[in-house]
């Protein structure tokens, strides 16, 4: 069973990748943010709480997104792709002592690489389509910004444990497929 990490700024192509991972390896896709946005759409009580969080494009708390995964783990029999998860050391820390309750370790966190000015052009690109609340200039600095001071250590938490994959984030999507392929084999 392979549990996988995909990590990267926003915009990085985290979501897009997914769906050719989980396909491949059959596993069951995790999204924090997505979880979170569903919470919105349905107007719970959650929901409520964090939506002004998330369209200044902060981080919510470690306690709220681990609920959710340490529920997520408890319901798999597959192995998860997280997407959007760990973003911050404490949630990456948990993230192992969850796995290890159910028996399981993480495999790899495959960083997909891609410059600020392409992260910046992607995410207008997809306002202009998808209209998510967070796409906008000013609250893309704020993401990139968490990014840059809350997100990244996580990047060298799995580089110490020797799993951290690097991955040339710019090409067509079905490039980076191939690569992030052949890098966790
Ligand atoms: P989240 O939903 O995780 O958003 P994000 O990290 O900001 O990243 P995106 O989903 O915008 O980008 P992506 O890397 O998935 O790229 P995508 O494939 O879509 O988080 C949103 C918010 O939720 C956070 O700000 C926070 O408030 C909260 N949150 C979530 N998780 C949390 C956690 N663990 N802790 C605390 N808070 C949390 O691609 C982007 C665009 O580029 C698309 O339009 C796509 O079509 C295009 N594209 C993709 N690949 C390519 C390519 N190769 N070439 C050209 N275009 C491409
Ligand atoms: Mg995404």
């Amino acid at each position: 069973m392979k549990d996988i990490v995909i990590f990267g700024a926003p915009g990085a192509g985290k979501g897009t990748q997914s769906d050719y991972i989980v396909q491949h390896y059959g596993l069951t896709h995790v999204s924090t943010g997505d979880l979170l946005r569903k919470e919105i759409a349905d107007q719970t009580e959650l929901g409520l709480r964090i939506k002004s969080l998330m369209d200044n494009g902060q981080l919510v708390s470690d306690d709220i997104v681990i609920e959710m995964i340490d529920k997520a783990i408890a319901a798999d029999t597959r192995g998860i792709l997280f997407d959007g998860f760990p973003r911050t050391v404490t949630q990456a820390e948990t993230l192992d002592r969850l796995l290890a309750k159910y028996g399981r370790e993480l495999t790899c966190m495959v960083d997909l690489e891609v410059p600020q000015e392409e992260l910046m052009r992607r995410l207008l690109e997809r306002a202009k389509i998808q209209g998510r609340s967070d796409d906008n200039e000013t609250t893309i600095a704020h993401r990139l910004e968490e990014y840059r001071t809350k997100t990244l250590p996580v990047a060298d938490y799995y580089a110490a444990q020797g799993k951290k994959i690097v991955i040339d984030g710019l090409g067509t999507v079905e490039e980076i497929a191939t690569r992030v392929r052949q890098s966790i084999g």
